[in-house]
């Protein structure tokens, strides 16, 4: 009896880290699927008003938002796609 319990443990603690091990697996790719299923307006509120309340995206020009784009991209610590979507965004 008790070897079998023992095994039954075994089995159990097998079983639970492969589980623990997938999800971990999963959520990293979760991570990344984060940015993409973010919309831009998700991660301007994210990540612009941290510091100042933005402007409206009438208040500049498509050409401005550009260049405001890679200002911020640097103080903001977005990455290239963070920072394509928040300026499509504000170009609307
Ligand atoms: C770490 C803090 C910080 C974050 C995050 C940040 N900003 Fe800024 N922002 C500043 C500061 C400081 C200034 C003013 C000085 C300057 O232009 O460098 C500024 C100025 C601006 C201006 C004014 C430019 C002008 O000429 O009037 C705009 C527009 C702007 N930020 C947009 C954004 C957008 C969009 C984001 C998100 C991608 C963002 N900011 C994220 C700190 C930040």
């Amino acid at each position: 009896m008790k070897k079998i319990s023992f095994k039954k443990t075994k089995i159990i603690t097998a079983l639970l880290s492969f589980i623990s091990v997938t999800v971990l697996f999963m959520n990293s790719c979760k991570v990344s699927q984060k940015v993409a299923m973010r919309s831009g307006a998700q991660l301007w509120t994210e990540n612009c008003q941290r510091c100042h309340n933005t402007p409206s995206p009438s208040t500049f020009s498509p050409e401005q938002w550009e260049t405001i784009g890679l200002h911020m991209q640097s103080r903001a610590l977005l990455t290239n796609k963070e920072r394509d979507k928040i300026i499509e965004f504000m170009k609307q």
